[in-house]
């Protein structure tokens, strides 16, 4: 079976991840504070993206999906950088010319310090603010792309900001005297104080992210009524067995993690990004490989996230789904087993209109800086050289086996 017709194939990338030199945010002061890795110059896409759209479009890619950084657009509060949006629609017109359909999402994680200094997602004027923002950069942008993303997965954001303490703004939950945290070491690092009071601003932020997002909509919508908006939500798949208490838990589990949000936005969505990467039985003991972020490798669980959303009837692109793996030795099986489950879906009804790998090229993995590596490809930091890892062409093998557009591998390439 092809694909439909017109379905997207890409992969991803997120402004602070890669561009770099992002420094008016709140990671660039974490960094320089110690809390987390310093960025610096990265990959530098902010200088090299038509390179890296030219390794897209030679792999076959007809999306891609990228951010655009807060900071650089509205350096202070209301004060707007015609200079970036210059620069974002010159990225716009790279990806055009070569035929690569754009997705943007308005807002990766990162915060601009005026926002995160007097608050960020606390402020109860936040939805506002980030409407404004929203707003403009569609105003701006909205002749030459016609997918926008409002907020990269929002409870990752709260959990890591609020929960575990391991991200800007560094704030760490305790219930019953029981510290939260994240078993990969980044809780314990930032050195952020525990109190139950966390609990209470993550459900806050958590209630303002949706009122930000459902905001941002109606405020796109009014500058540019065709625009395409949707959020983009992390899917953690849980299942179990047939145990009723064990079925209890995945269902509670999913509520807390996916529904709790999704069903307070979905009113106010055009379509829904999913980013898969996890999934978590009960009462089920399985055997597992694990991916260099030691993670359970189950690409084929995609199928079951997909479902999750499925609910919603909203077309789904896969906006993010992926692994580390440095040595690019289970990458190609992963994401051609990712395709298949994904091809399931299609064949039960879904509505699946993409599949954007994460990530294009190498970039910043957050508080585990640039040491995990998820990219099709590698970039060398010391002299910023590109090279195609081998899963890169097994992506490309998969597009045009079920797109059944034959993409021409130029010389360059092999
Ligand atoms: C995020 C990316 C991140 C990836 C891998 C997603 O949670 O959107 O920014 O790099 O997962 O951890």
């Amino acid at each position: 079976m092809k694909f439909p017709k017109g379905f997207y194939w890409g992969a991803a990338t997120a402004s602070y991840q890669v561009e770099g030199f992002n420094e008016n945010c709140d990671w660039a002061k974490a960094g320089k504070e110690g809390k987390v890795p310093l960025a610096g110059r990265l990959a530098d896409h902010y200088h090299r993206y038509e390179e890296d759209f030219d390794i897209a479009k030679e792999l076959g890619h007809n999306a891609h999906r990228f951010s655009i950084e807060w900071g650089r657009i509205e350096p202070q509060e209301g004060v707007f950088d015609e200079q970036e949006i210059e620069h974002y629609r010159q990225v716009l017109k790279a990806l055009k010319k070569r035929k690569i359909t754009p997705f943007i999402t308005l807002w990766h994680f990162t915060l601009p310090l005026w926002f995160s200094e007097s608050g960020g997602f606390e402020r109860k004027d936040a939805p506002v603010l980030f409407a404004r923002y929203c707003a403009f950069v569609v105003r701006e942008l909205g002749d030459l792309c016609d997918h926008y993303a409002t907020i990269n997965e929002p409870n990752v954001y709260a959990t890591h900001g609020y929960l575990y303490g391991a991200w800007p703004p560094f704030k760490r939950a305790s219930i019953f005297g029981k510290k939260i945290g994240k078993e990969d070491g980044t809780s314990e690092r930032t050195g952020a104080k525990a109190s139950f009071r966390h609990v209470w601003q993550y459900l806050r932020v958590s209630d303002n992210l949706a009122r930000a997002h459902n905001a941002a909509y109606d405020a796109i919508k009014e500058v540019r009524p065709g625009a395409q908006v949707s959020v983009v939500k992390h899917v953690h798949y849980f299942y179990s067995n047939w145990n009723p208490v064990n079925k209890l838990k995945a269902k509670l589990a999913t509520y807390f993690q996916t529904y709790r949000f999704m069903n307070r936005v979905i009113e106010h969505s055009d379509s829904i990004g999913l980013n898969f990467y996890r999934s978590t039985p009960f009462g089920i003991r399985e055997e597992y490989t694990y991916t260099d972020m030691g993670w359970k490798v189950t690409p084929g669980h995609i199928l079951g996230a997909l479902r999750v959303l499925a609910r919603y009837k909203k077309p789904i692109f896969v906006a993010e789904a992926g692994l580390a793996d440095k040595e690019d030795v289970i990458r190609a099986d992963y994401i051609t087993k990712q395709v298949n489950a994904v091809q399931k879906a299609l064949e039960d009804g879904i509505d699946v209109r993409g599949h954007i790998y994460w990530s294009l090229i190498d970039n910043y993995e957050w508080a585990l800086g640039t040491q995990k590596q998820f990219g099709l490809v590698h970039i060398d930091y010391k002299t910023l050289k590109r090279t195609i890892r081998d899963s890169a062409w097994k992506y490309k093998e998969l597009i045009e086996k079920y797109s059944g557009v034959e993409t021409r591998r130029t010389k360059k390439s092999k």
